[in-house]
C-alpha cells in the first residue's frame, strides 16, 4: 500500500522532466516567494530545462524565489565545472534569474565542513524551512547524499560517499579517481522538516530500488524509505522506475 504518498505515473523520461516542471510551477505560483529545494545530478535536468523554458516565455517566476540545494562534493569551488554549485549557475539559477543572494548551496571549499554544516542548517531555519523539495533517488536508496547505514542521518552533515556512489557518479568524470570521496549533504532530518517533497525517479536502473523505498520496511540500509513517513510525499516517475510497483 501506497499510504500518504501520492504517485504519478508518466511515460517516459520526458513526460516526466514536463510533469515535474508543471507541479513545480504550480507551487511556485501559488508562493512566488517561497523556499524551494533542489537537487542535482542526471534526473532533474530536463526538468530544469523545461523550467528555464517557462521562464523565458514569462510563464513562470523564480526571481522571488529562495533556493537551497541538497548537496556539494567537498573539495570543488563553485566555479569547478563538476561542482553542484556550476550545475545550478548553469542549468538553473542563471537561466532564470533567482536571485544571487537567495542562492544557498554548501560550500565544497569551506575551511571547516562541520562548521559550514552547522552554518547551512541554521540558515535554512532562519529562512523558515524548506516549503517544496526537488529530490532524486541513487542505486543504493540513497537521497542528497545521505548513503546507507546503521542509523539515518539527522541534520546537515560532511559525509563519505559510498562505493556504488562513487561509481554511478563517474559518469560525470573524467575518470573515476576524480570523483570526490566526501561531501557534504542535507540530512534526512532536514529534508524530512521540508512542508512538500517531490521525488523524481526515471529508468530501469532505479526499479528496483524504487519499490523499496515505497514498498519496504522503513531502514536506514534503504535512506529513502524514510520518506514513507512524511506528511507530503508526492513521487513522479516512469514506467521503466515503476515497474516493480
Ligand atoms: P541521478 O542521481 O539523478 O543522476 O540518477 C540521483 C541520486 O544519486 O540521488
Amino acid at each position: 500500500m501506497l499510504k500518504n504518498i501520492t504517485l504519478h505515473v508518466v511515460s517516459d523520461y520526458s513526460a516526466l522532466s514536463t510533469a515535474a516542471a508543471k507541479l513545480f510551477a504550480t507551487y511556485v505560483a501559488a508562493n512566488p516567494v517561497g523556499t524551494y529545494g533542489f537537487a542535482t545530478g542526471g534526473t532533474p535536468e530536463g526538468m530544469y530545462e523545461e523550467l528555464c523554458k517557462m521562464s523565458e516565455s514569462g510563464k513562470l517566476d523564480l526571481t522571488k524565489i529562495t533556493a537551497f540545494n541538497l548537496d556539494e562534493y567537498v573539495g570543488l569551488a563553485p566555479n569547478d565545472p563538476q561542482s553542484y554549485a556550476y550545475y545550478m549557475e548553469n542549468r538553473l539559477f542563471n537561466r532564470t534569474g533567482v536571485p544571487m543572494a537567495n542562492r544557498h548551496i554548501p560550500s565544497g571549499i569551506a575551511q571547516c565542513p562541520n562548521t559550514e554544516c552547522n552554518k547551512y542548517e541554521e540558515l535554512i531555519h532562519k529562512c523558515g524551512g524548506i516549503d517544496l523539495q526537488i529530490l532524486g533517488i541513487g542505486t543504493n536508496g540513497h537521497i542528497g547524499f545521505n548513503e546507507p547505514e546503521n542509523t539515518f542521518a539527522g541534520q546537515t552533515s560532511h559525509v563519505a560517499l559510498a562505493e556504488e556512489t562513487i561509481n554511478v557518479n563517474a559518469r560525470f568524470f573524467d575518470d573515476i579517481n576524480d570523483v570526490p570521496r566526501y561531501a557534504i549533504s542535507m540530512g534526512m532530518q532536514t529534508i524530512m522538516m521540508a512542508e512538500t517533497l517531490l521525488l523524481l525517479a526515471s529508468g530501469d536502473s532505479k526499479a528496483k530500488i524504487l519499490k523499496e523505498a515505497l514498498l519496504g520496511s522503513i531502514t536506514p540500509h534503504v535512506p529513502a524509505s524514510v520518506l514513507q513517513m512524511h506528511r507530503k510525499l508526492i513521487v513522479i516517475a516512469d514506467k521503466a522506475a515503476t515497474k516493480y510497483i
